[in-house]
């Protein structure tokens, strides 16, 4: 049996250049990630079968469409059938929420077939699959600090700040597709230069002004999360609507997770570290 971590995924800073013909657009982003996520279980078994579990099991349908099974189905169509197997999703990240989820799980679905099968988890065609299943998928297949162009799917790697981080979503679900959609096609320029943390506090997220557009609520989330004492950045993830916040120490991120809780908002927060 293998258990395969699927950290939730940041962009720490994303920058939208351009719209492509191909309806996708052209990206500079800094990924990074967080110690803790959603778990994917894969037992060998004497037949396939796939269940959710976890507090967020109820957020996502049959398996129909699902990442995890879309992943499992690609990685038999590259590397052939192999043994049966029993998959479970312990789902802790809200859905559709701009932490990578569902491109986490399916990346951790690649891992865990990977090792049980003795693929290398370096494989070109590992990362040819994860391509194919979503933008996100391949940086969540190497899990670490990079950054992210194209698509997001090429992918350089820098070294990692390691700083506690805050997650707050607001309980809205919001439509990739339909931000990136309402970007306003402004180009504001590149990522800037140096590490990781310096890019991050000199860039943006593109995508902030159209996702608080769409679900107001998130004005709501950065306004108490810059308010915060100790924080250094916060922002948008991805397309939203989970927004994040650095600290220096772990007394403010406490703090901050303290307040947000007893505002009673209902909003979900994580207390964690950029991995
Ligand atoms: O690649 P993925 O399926 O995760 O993307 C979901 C949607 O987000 C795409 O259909 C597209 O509308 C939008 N998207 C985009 N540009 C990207 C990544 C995603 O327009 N670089």
């Amino acid at each position: 049996m293998i258990v395969e971590p699927a950290p939730a995924k940041l962009n720490l800073a994303l920058h939208v250049r351009a719209r492509r013909d191909d309806g996708y657009h052209e990206l500079e982003t800094l990924f990074a990630f967080v110690r803790d996520g959603d778990t994917v279980r894969l037992t060998p078994a004497e037949r396939d079968g796939f269940a959710i579990i976890g507090p967020f099991a109820g957020g996502l349908g049959g398996e129909g469409d699902n990442l995890v099974t879309r992943a499992r189905d690609a990685f038999r169509s590259s590397f052939g059938p192999g043994e049966p197997l029993s998959i479970v999703l312990d789902k802790h990240l809200p859905v559709a929420s701009g932490i990578g989820g569902g491109s986490a799980d399916a990346a951790a679905t690649l891992r865990g077939m990977a090792k049980l099968s003795g693929v290398p988890l370096d494989d070109p065609a590992l990362f040819d699959i994860a391509a194919g299943l979503g933008s996100d998928v391949p940086a969540c297949l190497a899990g670490r600090t990079m950054i992210g162009r194209g698509r997001g799917e090429r992918l350089t790697p820098i070294d990692a700040p390691d700083l506690p981080v805050l997650l707050v979503n607001p309980g809205v679900g919001v439509s990739t597709a339909a931000v990136f959609a309402a970007w306003d096609r402004i180009d504001r320029g590149p990522l800037p230069q140096g590490d990781a943390l310096a890019i991050a506090l000199a860039g943006r997220n593109d995508l902030e002004p159209p996702a608080r557009a769409l679900a107001p609520e998130i004005d709501a989330v950065l306004a108490l999360l810059a308010a915060a004492e100790g924080v250094t950045l916060a922002r948008m993830s991805g397309s939203g609507a989970t927004c994040f916040a650095l600290f220096d120490r772990v007394e403010d991120r406490a703090t901050a997770a303290a307040t947000i809780g007893a505002a009673q908002l209902g909003w979900w927060c994580l207390e964690t570290e950029l991995a």
